[in-house]
């Protein structure tokens, strides 16, 4: 797809290539952002620069950025509908990220409260790129002039920052920045471990009994969900007292479209071990075309580095309008043609 249709709304959102999506990701993220699709021009970025700002090695980083784009297609992101893009292939990122930087007061950064936790958990080296973290996500929303961010709670801290530079900017030299809106994700869509209902479901848990990932095969699927943690009652309904359950209900009320009050008084007095097999059946339901979709574009190089390349040329079209004013504004002689 191509040409910006004026009234639609620009929708951006970014993602690290993180390798495997598990059904927190997909149900608190990717499902959302498939839903942007019809009415607004959509934007959807891999991070990879981002990815680099943590220990890691390059092989993984290759492999997973290719992967994670076969995961999003096969999530529902038609790439006939949004533009597809790996950051590290568009000019602008690291260039407006540095031009934000400069306005960016040191301290600010230093209070990330991601900043910290991750900082925290470096034993031995932290590199600058990881305090200047923000500032670069700043750029990539900024970049596109996207109206609308769909995020996670956890994302909040730096669409804050991300609207107080644009603000910045557009004082300090004039008008450029569509100030972006924050679209927070429901906390009903936090999907919990199935061991340790407490924490959220996640790749690095360590254990891997409690997180569905969205590529599982059925019988991997079944017999995670078989296993997982209730309680000692056999009550089926959700409340704080009932972590396990709640988060089962939850699932389930995504999966088939029905709330939970409806599925609590349906599952009522029916015991664990059917719920549960009910569960079971509608996570593979909604997962197979997920799987199916996989299988046939993973494979498929030559379509991704396409897709790649047509969610590039767009991206950077927007990029460098941008990039362009941005520059100019700040005092930047043009560029000797
Ligand atoms: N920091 C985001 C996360 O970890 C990823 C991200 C980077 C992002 N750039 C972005 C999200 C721009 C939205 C918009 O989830």
């Amino acid at each position: 797809m191509s040409g910006e249709t004026k009234e639609r709304p620009v929708v951006l959102t970014c993602a690290q290539p993180t390798g495997q999506l598990h059904l927190g990701n997909y149900i608190g993220a990717v499902r959302n952002w498939v839903s942007y699709l019809n009415d607004s021009e959509c934007y959807f970025g891999i991070v990879d620069m981002h990815a680099i700002t943590l220990p890691y090695l390059p092989a993984d980083l290759r492999k997973n950025s290719l992967d994670c784009l076969a995961q999003y297609i096969a999530c529902g992101l038609d790439p006939q509908k949004c533009h597809l893009f790996l950051q590290s292939h568009i000019i602008g990122h690291t260039e407006l990220a540095w031009i934000l930087g400069c306005l960016c007061p040191l301290g600010r950064l230093e209070r990330m409260t991601q900043f910290k936790d991750k900082s925290e958990k470096q034993e031995d080296f932290v590199g600058s790129g990881l305090l200047f973290y923000p500032v670069l996500m700043a750029a990539d929303i900024l970049l596109y002039n996207a109206d609308v961010v769909p995020v996670g709670e956890d994302q909040k801290q730096h669409l804050e920052l991300t609207r107080d530079l644009a603000s910045k900017f557009n004082q300090t030299y004039s008008d450029t920045f569509t100030i972006p809106e924050a679209r927070i994700a429901k906390v009903g869509a936090r999907i919990m471990s199935l061991q340790n209902p407490e924490s959220k479901m996640s790749k690095s848990d360590p254990n891997q009994s409690g997180t569905l990932y969205i590529l599982d095969e059925p019988d991997v699927l079944r017999k995670k969900i078989k296993s997982a943690v209730t309680d000692s009652d056999s009550e089926i309904r959700a409340g704080e007292d009932k972590p396990g359950v709640t988060n089962l209900l939850n699932i389930l009320s995504v999966a088939t479209g029905k709330n939970v009050t409806e599925l609590e008084k349906e599952y009522s007095g029916k015991g664990y071990a059917p719920f549960k097999e009910t569960v079971a059946e509608a996570v593979v339901e909604m997962l197979n075309p997920v799987r199916e979709r996989y299988k046939n574009v993973s494979t498929e190089k030559g379509y991704l580095q396409e897709i790649l390349k047509s969610g590039a040329e767009v991206a950077q079209r927007r990029a460098y309008k941008t990039l362009a004013k941005v520059y100019k504004k700040a005092g930047f002689v043009e560029r000797p043609r």
